[in-house]
């Protein structure tokens, strides 16, 4: 079966919908490794509780970020995925994972890209005002969640939203879509041509 490794920095709901879905033979992708940039986050938890093997590069144990790129570049191959599942991985990967890893690396964002990029794409599109927003699933390039679009979804604003009420609505439409585009993925294959992306 299709090999993922997920990137993670913190609570890890998106990490779980994926190791709910490889429960399944039928999906056709098993997570085989967990990878996060942070020490002590949930995510590790809900990894280990699957039986999936964990590893930690935190940036502070390297003494400038192309070593933690390096570094994470190795942990991540050791896991020899074929797709790359960043699932709230909050920091960009650079040159060396990207050698690596490029073009077969996705991410999940909870907003309507190219619209709120960046680590707070919540609040930002609740500040600007939108009555929409949504989330992409994305192929991670060298920008800030700025990779070719593979699936979006839209989700509604309610007037008396806040960040966490507006995320968690989002969210519940974000786990669905990223396990749909993953199992995709292992199933039908990833193909990149420019900013266009096709499933299959
Ligand atoms: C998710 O909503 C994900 O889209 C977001 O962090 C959350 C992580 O939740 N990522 C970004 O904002 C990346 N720019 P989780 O840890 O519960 O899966």
């Amino acid at each position: 079966t299709h090999r993922l490794v997920v990137l993670v920095s913190g609570g890890g709901s998106n990490l779980a919908a994926l190791l709910e879905a490889h429960t399944d033979p039928g999906y056709g992708a098993r997570v085989v490794g967990v990878v996060s940039d942070r020490p002590g986050v949930a995510a590790l938890d809900r990894a280990r509780e699957a039986g999936v093997p964990t590893a930690v590069v935190a940036l502070r144990d390297f003494p400038d970020r192309a070593a933690w790129d390096r570094g994470l570049t190795e942990a991540v191959a050791v896991f020899a995925p074929d797709t790359v599942v960043a699932a709230g991985f909050m920091k960009l990967v650079g040159a060396a994972f990207l050698d690596r890893f490029g073009g077969r690396t996705v991410n999940t964002h909870p907003a309507l890209l190219p619209s709120f990029p960046g680590a707070h794409g919540v609040r930002d599109a609740l500040a600007y005002g939108v009555k929409v927003s949504g989330c992409s699933v994305i192929v991670v390039d060298e920008g800030v969640d700025a990779g070719p679009i593979i699936a979006q979804e839209a989700v509604p604003v309610a007037d008396d939203d806040d960040e966490q009420s507006l995320h968690e609505r989002i969210k519940v439409v974000e786990r669905r879509l990223l396990v749909d585009v993953v199992g995709r993925i292992a199933r039908d294959g990833l193909r990149v041509e420019g900013r266009h992306v096709r499933l299959g």
